[in-house]
């Protein structure tokens, strides 16, 4: 155990309010795991910053960054800052400057919380959507000509690379190892996509070779979505590109009963760079504000971050607490249909952390 510095970005709308939350819940923990501490310095990056400044963080941004042991994100996103301009330059530049090609995002079904899918808990739906963080489709590479004209043209050019492709699928291969099941799913759209998408199922074949103790599978991304909804428990570890992740762990929030309880790590598997934990949600605009959002995604997400920091007994303790707040009904926030607050569910996990 020791002292970790951590960089807290909350960001926009609701991403303050969780973070906030999860903040005080590392506080309670460092009170109560003998020799875990936490430097946290807050950053006060994101639209608000971007109103300032013309920009959504400093220059020397990541400079700043790179001195921490790992980052802890809210959210961003704002009505009057273009989602693009909010996305690419805080997050998705912090991801790739970072190269945190590896964004993991467990979906499970805790106990006490109602799937949308009826008769699903956890032991039917208990995934890991394993996605690529660096490239693809999100690989920023493209161009508008002749702007606003009728005769305008924009090109949006999907990057995959041998390299990029096979360093997540690895990834994946040793998560799914590391798992009770041992099945992973590639899931592209080689049927339509019929580079970038080969070169994905061509790697995988090759790697696959390497892990004969884990079962594979393939599906295309649109079969993804009906078999995550009809056969939950067929599926185990999925990795898939940039954009189909992203989407499909969307879909994977939605089915665990709520994108508020949806964590995420970014993670730079060499460890050169700090990695970055988040929940999988947005700032939420129509919630933001009135101290309802849900922690649990964000303090989830530092869950995860303990794991990678090389906590496993404060992680362990962090979860249990999750567990026991999950499972009480009168702790749940209006997105899984209760009444409690932002603040009672944060007060609520502070004391299922147990005595200091
Ligand atoms: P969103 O994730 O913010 O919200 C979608 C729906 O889920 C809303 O109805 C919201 O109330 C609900 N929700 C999300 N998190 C919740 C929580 N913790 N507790 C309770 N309810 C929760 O997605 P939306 O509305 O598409 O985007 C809002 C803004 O967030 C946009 O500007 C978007 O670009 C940005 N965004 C940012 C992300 C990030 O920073 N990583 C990720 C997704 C969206
Ligand atoms: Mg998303």
């Amino acid at each position: 155990m020791g002292r970790h510095r951590i960089a807290v970005i909350p960001g926009d709308g609701i991403g303050g309010e969780v973070i906030a939350a999860t903040v005080a819940v590392l506080g309670a923990l460092q009170a109560r795991e003998p020799g875990l501490g936490f430097d946290c310095r807050t950053l006060p990056w994101g639209s608000d910053y971007y109103r300032r400044a013309g920009r959504m963080m400093p220059e020397d941004a990541l400079a700043t960054l790179g001195r921490f042991d790992a980052i802890l994100f809210g959210a961003v996103g704002a009505r009057d800052v273009p989602d693009h301009v909010t996305l690419w330059q805080l997050r998705l530049a912090i991801c790739q400057g970072f190269d945190q090609y590896l964004n993991l995002r467990p979906a499970r079904v805790l106990p006490g919380i109602a799937s949308p899918l009826r008769c699903v808990d956890g032991r039917r739906l208990d995934w890991l959507v394993v996605r690529e963080n660096s490239e693809g489709e999100y690989a920023g590479a493209g161009g508008r000509v002749h702007q606003g004209s009728a005769g305008e043209v924009a090109i949006e050019t999907a990057v995959f690379t041998r390299a990029g492709s096979a360093r997540v699928i690895r990834q994946a291969f040793e998560l799914a190892r590391r798992r009770l099941r041992k099945r992973l799913t590639l899931v592209t759209k080689s049927n339509a996509q019929r580079f970038g998408m080969v070169l994905w199922d061509e790697v995988f074949a090759e790697i696959a070779a390497e892990y004969p103790d884990v079962a594979t599978d393939r599906e295309l991304v649109d079969a993804m979505t009906v078999r995550m909804i009809r056969r939950p428990e067929s599926i185990d570890v999925m990795v898939a590109s940039n954009l189909h992740a992203d989407i499909l762990s969307d879909l994977a929030g939605a089915l665990i009963g709520s994108l508020g309880l949806a964590p995420s790590a970014n993670i730079n598997p060499e460890r050169v760079h700090p990695s970055m934990f988040e929940p999988v949600h947005g700032s939420a605009f129509d919630i933001a504000g009135q101290g309802i959002a849900n922690p649990l995604g964000a303090v989830w997400s530092a869950e995860m971050m303990l794991e990678h920091l090389g906590e496993s007994a404060a992680a362990a303790r962090l979860m249990a607490a999750i567990l026991r707040v999950a499972a009480d009904a009168s702790l749940h926030t209006p997105d899984l249909g209760g009444k409690a607050t932002t603040a009672a569910v944060r007060d609520a996990l502070i004391e299922a952390l147990g005595a200091p």
